[in-house]
């Protein structure tokens, strides 16, 4: 089976809206609503799963009724209290329902990168067939500097040519993933803002993955206008 789990459990504090920003529109549809979308019209995947927030999965459920009332391979509930805890708890209620397969992927997302592509989630599971991993990826257009631990000075300047954006989805087989994510620490599992990083952590090569530069992660009001001009464009 090929699964997407979308982490959506974020509150957006960056965005400072009123309510998560995975749930503002965009081009008149909820982000999120868009995000889903993706996935469940995509001839790859299997079933699609939602970690949202716990008081937003019932909102979130009418959602899909009204806007995407064919997809039937869509479940929503409640996520973790970061990112990887929501894709954990997807993980987890996908293993409980249908137990795991050795040969299972899990394509993991964003809820608010709403324009992945179709060619984007291809490339992912492709990449599975010689790799353990897969992250989407775009080369970094601007120099990237690693400062002091306080962020006051450069510590080094790491040649451009290697230097490399991460995006969504990232892409694992669903048993490694449980297995891999369950060794971590506590601390090293407040420390990984991504999953990908979980692999990379334990020397496991991830195949990178061309991404898309419309690919964004909605994060901060300027995002939202950004948005709004690749929904006009797609139309
Ligand atoms: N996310 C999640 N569960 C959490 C926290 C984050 O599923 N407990 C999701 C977000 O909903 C988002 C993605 O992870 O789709 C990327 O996170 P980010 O952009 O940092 O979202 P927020 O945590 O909502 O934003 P902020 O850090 O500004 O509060």
């Amino acid at each position: 089976m090929i699964y997407a789990a979308i982490a959506a459990g974020g509150v957006g504090s960056r965005m400072g809206a009123d309510i998560p920003k995975q749930f503002l529109n965009v081009g008149g549809v909820p982000m999120i609503v868009r995000t889903i979308s993706r996935f469940c019209s995509s001839p790859s995947v299997d079933a699609v799963y939602v970690g949202t927030n716990a008081e937003w999965v019932d909102e979130l459920k009418a959602m899909c009724a009204e806007y995407l009332p064919e997809a039937d391979n869509v479940t929503i509930l409640a996520g973790g209290s970061d990112r990887n805890g929501t894709v954990f708890k997807i993980a987890e209620h996908i293993a409980a329902e249908r137990g795991v397969a050795p040969q299972d992927i899990i394509l993991t997302h964003d809820g608010v990168r709403p324009f992945v592509t179709e060619r984007i989630i291809a490339d992912n599971i492709a990449a599975m067939r010689d790799h353990s991993a897969a992250g989407t990826a775009v080369p970094s257009v601007d120099t990237i500097l690693l400062s002091s631990e306080d962020g006051g000075v450069i510590e080094s300047v790491p040649p451009r040519a290697r230097m490399f954006r991460a995006q969504t989805p990232q892409t694992f087989r669903l048993k490694e993933l449980m297995q891999e994510y369950a060794a971590l620490t506590d601390e090293q599992k407040a420390r990984l803002t991504d999953t990908a990083g979980i692999f990379a952590l334990r020397g496991i090569p991830v195949a990178i993955v061309r991404g898309e530069d419309t690919n964004i992660k909605i994060t901060a009001p300027f995002d939202m206008q950004l948005a709004e001009l690749i929904a006009a464009q797609e139309k």
